[in-house]
Order: structure tokens, then sequence, then C-alpha cells
């Protein structure tokens, strides 16, 4: 709220100046309808849309090798997938070091036992 008031917007929940960064597929059209703003960001916002992905064949396929997940929308992440929300424009940036901070994330499927 004080980030907000200091630049002038009243109500930064509803704001599409922060909402833009803090909120997966916001400004999407009607898909993103569908997922609540106080999920905050969510999976999509780097793995990109899961609409044509998702089915556990197709994922299955992806970890196999036997189709390129790009094919289907599944988004090959490099530092500029972060550094949309990640840079100058937000109020409160800190310098991003994608090498560092990707570790920070880091949700690696566990090995089979
Ligand atoms: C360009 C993308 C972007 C925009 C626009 C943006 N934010 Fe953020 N915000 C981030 C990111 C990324 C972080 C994580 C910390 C960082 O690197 O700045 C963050 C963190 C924050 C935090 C936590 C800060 C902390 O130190 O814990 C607050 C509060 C916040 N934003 C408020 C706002 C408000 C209010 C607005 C709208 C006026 C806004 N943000 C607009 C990307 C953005
Ligand atoms: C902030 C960005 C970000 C978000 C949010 C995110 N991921 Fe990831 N995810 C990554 C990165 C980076 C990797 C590393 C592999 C790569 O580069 O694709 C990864 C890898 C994965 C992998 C493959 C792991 C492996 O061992 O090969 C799966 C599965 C996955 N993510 C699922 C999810 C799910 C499900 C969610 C939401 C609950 C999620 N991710 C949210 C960035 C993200
Ligand atoms: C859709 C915008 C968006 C994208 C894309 C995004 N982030 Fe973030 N990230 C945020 C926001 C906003 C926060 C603040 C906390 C929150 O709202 O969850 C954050 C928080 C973080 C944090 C912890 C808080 C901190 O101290 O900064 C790390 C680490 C991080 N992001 C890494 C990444 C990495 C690595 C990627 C790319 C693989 C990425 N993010 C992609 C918006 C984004």
């Amino acid at each position: 709220m004080e980030i907000a008031k200091g630049m002038g917007i009243d109500n930064p929940q509803e704001a599409d100046e922060c909402l833009k960064c803090h909120v997966t597929g916001h400004g999407a059209g009607d898909l993103a309808l569908k997922i609540l703003p106080e999920s905050g960001v969510g999976c999509e916002s780097c793995h990109g849309a899961g609409s044509a992905y998702y089915k556990k064949a197709d994922m299955k396929a992806i970890f196999d090798g036997t189709v390129d997940g790009t094919t289907l929308g599944l988004t090959k992440i490099t530092a500029e997938t972060c550094t949309v929300c990640h840079n100058e424009e937000s109020p409160t940036y800190k310098e991003f070091d994608f090498e560092v901070r990707v570790k920070e994330i880091a949700h690696p499927v566990p090995a089979a036992e």
C-alpha cells in the first residue's frame, strides 16, 4: 500500500501497474480470468500456458524426450523468462543474477526409488 500510494495508485490489488508482474497471466484475456489473482506468481508464469501440455501422456512424452515440449507451449526457460518481471520497472527491484536466483527456486523431480 505504501509503495502504491507513493506512485499515486489507490489500490495495488486491482492496479494493472502492479498485477502485471504479481499475477500469472494478468492481461492475457478470458483465459486469465480463471486464474485467481491471489494465487500470485504460479507455474505458468515461467513454464507457459499449460492447456496443451498438461495431460499426463504428453508430460511423459516430454520427459522421455519423444516430444519437444516447446511444440506444446512449454517454455524453454532462459534468463529472459524471468526478466520480464525481475527488472527495473519493479518498484522494489533487487539486482537479478539468473544463475544465482534460479537455484533459489529449484524444484527438481525427485529421482525414482
Ligand atoms: C516489472 C514487474 C513488477 C511490477 C510492475 C511491480 N512489481 Fe512488485 N515485485 C516484482 C518482483 C520481481 C518482486 C520480487 C523482489 C524484486 O526483485 O523486486 C516484487 C516484490 C514486491 C514487493 C515485496 C518487496 C520486498 O522487499 O519484500 C512488494 C511490496 C511489491 N512488489 C509491490 C508492488 C506494487 C505495489 C506494485 C505496483 C505499484 C508493484 N509491486 C509492481 C515485480 C514487479
Ligand atoms: C519462477 C519460475 C518458475 C515457476 C513459478 C515454476 N517453475 Fe518449474 N521450473 C523452473 C525452472 C527454472 C526449472 C528448471 C528446468 C528448466 O530450465 O526448465 C523448472 C523445472 C520444472 C520441472 C522439471 C524438473 C526436472 O527435474 O526436470 C517441473 C516438473 C516443474 N518445473 C514443474 C513446475 C510446477 C508444477 C510449478 C507450479 C507449482 C512450477 N514448476 C513453477 C521455473 C519455474
Ligand atoms: C510473472 C512475473 C515473474 C516471473 C516471470 C518470474 N518472477 Fe520471480 N518473482 C516475481 C514476484 C512478483 C516475486 C515476489 C514474491 C511473490 O509475489 O511471489 C518474485 C520472487 C522471486 C524470488 C524470491 C524473492 C526475492 O527475494 O526476490 C526469486 C528467487 C525469484 N522470484 C526468481 C525467479 C526466477 C529464477 C525466475 C525465472 C525462471 C522468475 N523469478 C520469474 C515475479 C516473477
